[in-house]
C-alpha cells in the first residue's frame, strides 16, 4: 500500500490554543484508518485542516502526492477528498432525494443549478445509494423530520454521490442507536472494500474503531500520543493512561 494522505509536522493554533502541534501522520490508500483521543485533543481541527476548512500555521498536507495545504474545501473536494460534519449538514426542509441531487454542488455551481441541472443517472444514483444505507422507503420524506441516526446515515450517502477518493468521517456513530450500529459499520466497510474508498475515521467508540481500523492514531492534547494496529493502541500504556482507561 501506498500513502493517500500524507501529514507532515502540521500545527495549528486558535489564539493562545495549540489544537495541534508538530503532527506527521500518513493514511494508506485503501485503508480505514483510524483517529482516537481524548475531547478537546485536536482531532476535528485536523480534519479541518486537512479538507481546506482552515489554513494551518506550519507543516504540509499532501494528498496523492500533491501539497494541498493551501487550497480551499471546494478546491480539495473536486480532488476527491471529502469529510462528513460531528454535527451533521442537511437541508431539512428539503427530501432526501432532494439533499442527495444537491449535494454535488462542487462542480461550480449554485445549489439550485445543481438541482435543477441533475442527470436521471444522478437520481438513479441518488436512489440506490438512499437503498444502500437503509433510507429508500424515507426518500419521499423531508430531511428534518429523519432521526438525529438517520440523518448521520444521510449525510453519509450524501457525501458517497461525490463518489469520494477519500472520506473522512467525524464520529460517524456518535447518537447512532447500538442495535444500529453493526449496519452501519457493514456499510463502511462495504464503502471501503468494494467502492474502494479510503475511510479516515475520527471514533470514541471503541468497540466499532477496533473492529474497523487497519491502523489508529491516538492524539492527546494537540499532539500525536501513539499509532498503531488496534491491538498495540489498546495494549499502549500511554493511551490507556490518557484515553482508554476512562472508558
Ligand atoms: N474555531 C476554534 N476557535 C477556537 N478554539 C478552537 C476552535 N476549534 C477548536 N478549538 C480548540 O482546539 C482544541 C481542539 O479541539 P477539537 O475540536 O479539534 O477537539 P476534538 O479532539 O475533535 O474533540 P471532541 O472529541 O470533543 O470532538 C480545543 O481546545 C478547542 O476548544
Ligand atoms: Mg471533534
Amino acid at each position: 500500500m501506498s500513502a493517500i494522505i500524507e501529514v507532515s509536522h502540521v500545527s495549528k493554533s486558535f489564539g493562545g490554543v495549540k489544537a495541534n502541534e508538530d503532527i506527521s501522520l500518513t493514511v494508506e490508500k485503501g485503508s480505514i484508518t483510524g483517529l482516537i483521543g481524548p475531547n478537546g485533543s485536536g482531532k476535528t481541527t485536523l480534519f479541518n485542516s486537512i479538507v481546506g476548512y482552515h489554513p494551518i500555521d506550519s507543516g504540509s498536507i499532501r494528498f496523492e502526492g500533491r501539497e494541498i495545504s493551501k487550497l480551499l474545501v471546494p478546491e480539495i473536494a473536486r480532488l476527491g477528498l471529502l469529510r462528513t460534519f460531528q454535527q451533521t449538514r442537511i437541508y431539512g426542509k428539503m427530501n432526501c432525494v432532494e439533499n442527495m441531487l444537491i449535494s454535488i454542488p462542487h462542480r461550480k455551481m449554485t445549489l439550485l443549478e445543481a438541482f435543477r441541472r441533475n442527470t436521471p443517472e444522478e437520481r438513479e444514483r441518488a436512489e440506490h445509494l438512499l437503498h444502500f444505507v437503509g433510507l429508500y422507503e424515507k426518500r419521499w420524506l423531508q430531511a428534518g423530520s429523519l432521526s438525529f441516526g438517520q440523518q448521520k446515515l444521510l449525510e453519509f450517502a450524501m457525501a458517497l454521490m461525490n463518489e469520494p477518493t477519500v472520506l473522512l468521517l467525524d464520529e460517524p456513530t456518535a447518537g447512532i442507536n447500538p442495535t444500529l450500529i453493526n449496519g452501519l459499520i457493514d456499510r463502511l466497510k462495504h464503502a471501503n472494500r468494494e467502492f474502494g474508498i479510503t475511510l479516515f475515521i475520527i471514533e470514541h467508540n471503541m468497540r466499532v474503531i477496533m473492529n474497523m481500523a487497519d491502523r489508529i492514531y491516538c492524539l492527546a492534547h494537540g499532539r500525536l500520543l501513539a499509532e498503531g494496529t488496534p491491538e498495540e493502541i489498546q495494549n499502549d500504556q500511554r493511551v490507556i493512561d490518557a484515553y482508554l482507561g476512562a472508558h
